[in-house]
C-alpha cells in the first residue's frame, strides 16, 4: 500500500539558474506541514513544480530528478498557470473561501482550465495507482480531482483536505460552479476539515445545492458513505522547539539581537496576502505607536512578507499600499536611532526564521481570515521556556487551539493596538504558564498526528465501505435470494410502503401506486404459496383506496388495523390524545411554514419533508422537547421517522404486527423490506435466516441493504419471475 498526496505544488519548486535546474522547498503551511510527515507507508506525492518548463526535452531531466523522491510532476502550461492558477484557483475559489466577495473574478476560461488541470492531475495520478492505495487530495486547486479519479477507479481509498475556510452557504452559493465542486469532493470517502464551523458550512453547502441528506457526520452518495470531520493540523513540533538548541541558529539569534538593540521587538510572518490582514495589522501598530508615546523608540515590527501570486491584481496593487503604509509610519517615526517597522520582502530559510521567532517577545498574528495558521504555532514551539506573546486574530482557524493567546478582532484596529499594549506589559509568568499550556497542545496534536489521524480514519472508512458492499444486494445477491425463494413453499413478504415501494413525493396524497408496482404485487400474489403483506403506517383507507383491490393482506397505522383475507379487523390496544399535544402539534404547523399535521386514527403525525433542513432540525428537537412530557403522561410514543414526527401508542408497531403474522402461520421463505427506523421493528422480529432488506440505507439489523428505493420493484420482479 503506498499513500499519494497529490496537491498543486510539489513540496520542492523547480527554478532554472543559468539553464540548469535546481529545486528549493516550497512555501506555505500545506507544503511546509506536510514536508515534514513521518508516516509509517511508502508516500509519493503528485504536484506541480512550480515552474514553466516548454521545452519537451528539458523535462526528463526533472522527472528524472524528482522521482528519487518518489515526486510526481504535473507540468502545466503558462495558459494553464494564468487560468487555473492565477484564474479559477486564486482569483475565484481563494476570495470566496476568505470572504473577500468583491474580489472574487468570473471567467467561463478560469473554469474550463480548472476542469482540465484537475483531469491532468487525474491522468498523472491513473497510471501510479494500485488497488490498495491510498489517495490524499490535498486544497482548493483540486476539488474535482477525487470525483474523477473515483471514476476510474472504484475501489481506491481518497481522502480530500481542505486547507482553507469553507465559507458559510450564503456565501458559497454565488459561485456558478457549486455543484460540480460539491460533487468533485463526495468522489472522495473522507473529506477533512481545520475547524467544526467549515466542516458545519460544508455539510450545510452540500444539503442545500445537492438535495442529500448527512446523518450525523455522513451522507450516502452513489452507492458509497462519505464521512465528514475535522482534523486541525499541527507542525512538526520537534524540529521547530529543538531547533533552538543549534549552536547556528543560537550564533544567528545573538547577532539578530545585537542588531535589534534594546527595542522590543514584535515579529509577524506571512505570504503577501489580503487574507492576512497586513494592512489592518499596521494601522493597529501606527494606532499604538499613537496613543503610546512613551513605547516610541522602544518598540519595533519586523514584517517578513513573503512574495505570493505576484501576477494576480489584488496581490500586487496590496504590496503598493503595504510599501506606502510602511513609509508613511517609518517616516512619520523613525529616529536616528530606531527604525519603528523592519520590512523583509522575500522568504527566509528555515535558521533564521527560527532565530527571529526566538528573538521577538511577542507574535502578531493577525490574518482577517485563514483556514489554521502555523506561523502561531511555530512561534509558540520555539519560544520553549522563554518568555513570549502570541496576539492571535480570532478569524485563523488556530484560534480554537490557541486561546491562552490574546485573541484580537482583526478589523479592529483599536483592539490590535490595545493588545500590543497588554502583551508588552504582561508579567513573565503569565506568559510562561499561557505559553506553557499552548505547547502542551500543540505538541500532541502535531503534524504527523494531524496526518496519521486522517489516513488512519480514511483506512477505517475503506473497511466500512467493504463491509457495506458486502451487504449490497447486487446480481449474485439476487440469483442466491432467487434460489431461495424457488426452493420454498411457505413465503412471507412483509414490505414497507412509503419509500420503499414507491418514493417519498412532496405531498404524501401523491404517493399513489405506480402500475408496476400494482403488476409486481399481483405477480407475488398469483403464487398461491405467497403470503404478502403491506406494513405501513398510513391509515387505514389510503391503503384500501390504492391496494384493496389486491389479493393481499394490508396493515395499516403500525397494526393498529390490519386486513386479512378482505376483512379489516381494528387492533387498537389502549389509546388517548388529550388536548395539549393536538394543541402543541398545531402550534409547530403555524410557526413552521410548510409543515402539516396528519390526523390518523391510532397517531397524530407531523411532517416536515418540505421544511429547510436546518430550520426542521430545530423544530423537529423543540417539539419533541414540548411532547416529551404530555407523551410520557399519556403513555404514548414519540417517533422520529423519516422526515415525520409520529405520537403513538407503543403497543401497535410493525414488529408487533410482524410476531402476529408469524404466530399465524410456518414459513419457509420470509423477505421483509423497509426503508424507515419503523421497520427495523420487521427486521428485528424475524427470525435470523429470514431476508431482511433495508432500503437506501445500511442498517445493523437488516442483512442486506438495497441501494434505492428505485431498485426494490426490478428486484421483486426478478425474485417472482
Ligand atoms: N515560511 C517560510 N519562509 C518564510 C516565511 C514563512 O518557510 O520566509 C513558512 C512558515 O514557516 C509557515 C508557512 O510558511 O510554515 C506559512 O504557513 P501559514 O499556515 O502560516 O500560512 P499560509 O501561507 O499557508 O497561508
Ligand atoms: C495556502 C494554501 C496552500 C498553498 C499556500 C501557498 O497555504 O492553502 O494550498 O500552497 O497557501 O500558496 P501558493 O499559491 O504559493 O501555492
Amino acid at each position: 500500500m503506498k499513500l499519494f498526496i497529490i496537491s498543486n505544488r510539489l513540496p520542492v519548486k523547480a527554478t532554472r539558474t543559468n539553464g540548469d535546474f535546481s529545486f528549493i522547498p516550497s512555501e506555505g503551511g500545506l507544503a511546509t506541514g506536510l514536508a515534514s510527515l513521518d508516516l509509517e507507508t511508502e508516500i509519493h506525492w503528485v504536484g506541480w513544480p512550480g515552474l514553466y518548463i516548454e521545452d519537451e526535452n528539458e523535462k526528463p531531466q526533472v522527472v528524472e530528478y524528482l522521482s528519487q523522491h518518489n515526486y510526481h510532476p504535473v507540468f502545466l502550461s503558462e495558459d494553464q498557470v494564468e487560468e487555473y492558477y492565477e484564474g479559477y484557483s486564486n482569483s475565484t475559489i481563494w476570495p470566496l473561501c476568505h470572504y473577500f466577495f468583491s474580489f472574487i473574478k468570473y471567467e467561463n476560461s478560469y473554469w474550463k482550465s480548472y476542469q482540465e488541470v484537475n483531469q491532468l492531475f487525474a491522468e498523472t495520478t491513473f497510471p501510479l495507482l494500485e488497488d490498495d492505495d491510498i489517495v490524499w487530495v490535498q486544497d482548493y486547486h483540486l476539488m474535482l480531482l477525487p470525483q474523477l479519479i473515483r471514476t476510474q477507479n472504484k475501489f481506491v481509498n481518497i481522502g480530500y483536505f481542505h486547507h482553507i475556510p469553507f465559507p458559510s452557504y450564503e456565501l458559497f452559493r454565488v459561485l456558478p460552479e457549486r455543484a460540480e465542486l460539491l460533487n468533485g469532493l463526495l468522489g472522495a470517502d473522507l473529506i477533512g476539515f481545520h475547524t467544526h464551523d467549515y466542516m458545519r458550512h460544508f455539510v450545510s453547502a452540500t444539503e442545500r445545492v445537492l438535495d442529500t441528506h448527512f446523518h450525523l457526520d455522513q451522507v450516502k452518495h452513489e452507492n458509497r458513505m462519505v464521512y465528514v470531520e475535522t482534523f486541525p493540523m499541527g507542525i512538526n513540533y520537534e524540529l521547530y522547539s529543538n531547533a533552538i538548541l543549534n549552536p547556528n541558529i543560537q550564533q544567528k539569534a545573538k547577532e539578530l539581537k545585537e542588531t535589534f538593540g534594546n527595542s522590543k521587538l514584535i515579529i509577524s510572518v506571512d505570504r503577501l496576502d489580503y487574507s492576512k490582514g497586513i494592512l489592518h495589522r499596521l494601522e493597529g501598530f501606527y494606532r499604538f505607536l499613537e496613543s503610546n508615546p512613551e513605547y516610541r523608540e522602544n518598540v519595533s515590527l519586523a514584517m517578513i512578507i513573503v512574495p505570493s501570486r505576484a501576477n494576480v491584481e489584488e496581490y500586487s496593487s496590496l504590496k503598493i499600499s503595504i510599501d506606502e503604509m510602511i513609509g508613511r509610519i517609518n517616516g512619520q517615526y523613525s529616529t536616528i536611532n530606531w527604525t519603528p517597522v523592519y520590512y523583509f520582502y522575500h522568504s527566509f530559510d528555515f535558521e533564521e526564521l527560527i532565530a527571529m521567532y526566538s528573538i521577538a517577545d511577542i507574535a502578531l498574528v493577525t490574518p482577517l481570515r485563514d483556514g489554521m495558521n502555523l506561523v502561531a504555532k511555530e512561534y509558540i514551539a520555539v519560544k520553549r521556556d522563554s518568555p513570549g506573546v502570541l496576539i492571535l486574530s480570532e478569524m485563523a482557524g488556530a484560534s480554537i487551539e490557541l486561546s491562552e493567546s490574546i485573541i484580537v478582532n482583526p478589523n479592529d484596529t483599536e483592539e490590535i493596538s490595545r493588545a500590543i499594549l497588554a502583551a508588552l506589559n504582561m508579567p513573565v509568568q503569565e506568559q510562561l504558564d499561557s505559553l506553557k499550556t499552548m505547547q502542551k497542545k500543540i505538541s500532541k496534536q502535531n503534524v504527523n498526528r494531524w496526518a496519521a489521524g486522517f489516513v488512519k480514519e480514511l483506512s477505517e472508512i475503506k473497511i466500512r465501505n467493504i463491509k457495506l458492499h458486502k451487504k449490497r444486494i447486487g446480481e449474485s445477491k439476487t440469483d442466491w435470494i432467487k434460489q431461495a425463494y424457488a426452493s420454498s413453499e411457505k413465503r412471507l413478504f412483509i414490505l414497507d410502503y412509503d419509500g420503499t415501494l414507491v418514493g417519498f413525493k412532496r405531498k404524501p396524497e401523491d404517493a399513489v401506486p405506480t402500475d408496476e408496482l400494482i403488476a409486481t404485487l399481483q405477480l407475488l400474489c398469483d403464487d398461491p404459496s405467497n403470503h404478502v403483506v403491506i406494513n405501513s403506517g398510513r391509515d387505514r383507507d389510503t391503503l384500501e383506496k390504492w391496494l384493496g383491490h389486491l389479493p393481499l393482506s394490508l396493515a395499516a397505522e403500525h397494526g393498529a388495523f390490519y386486513k386479512e383475507g378482505g376483512k379489516w379487523v381494528e387492533n387498537i390496544i389502549d389509546m388517548t390524545f388529550d388536548e395539549e399535544i393536538i394543541n402543541i402539534l398545531q402550534l409547530f404547523v403555524d410557526k413552521t411554514l410548510h409543515s402539516k399535521l396528519e390526523v390518523k386514527n391510532t397517531a397524530l403525525v407531523w411532517h416536515y419533508r418540505n421544511v429547510d433542513s436546518w430550520f426542521a432540525s430545530l423544530r423537529e428537537q423543540q417539539l419533541v422537547n414540548a411532547l416529551i412530557e404530555p407523551c410520557a403522561r399519556l403513555n404514548l410514543q414519540i417517533l422520529r421517522g423519516n422526515k415525520v414526527v409520529e405520537i403513538k401508542s407503543p403497543q401497535n408497531t410493525k414488529g408487533s404486527e410482524t410476531q402476529r403474522l408469524l404466530a399465524q402461520r410456518d414459513y419457509d421463505f420470509i423477505l421483509a423490506m423497509g426503508d424507515d427506523i419503523t421497520d427495523e421493528d420487521i427486521f428485528r422480529a424475524l427470525p435470523a435466516n429470514a431476508f431482511t432488506i433495508k432500503v437506501g440505507s445500511v442498517s445493523e439489523i437488516a442483512r442486506f441493504f438495497l441501494n434505492s428505493q428505485t431498485e426494490t420493484i426490478p428486484f421483486l420482479r426478478r425474485i417472482a419471475d
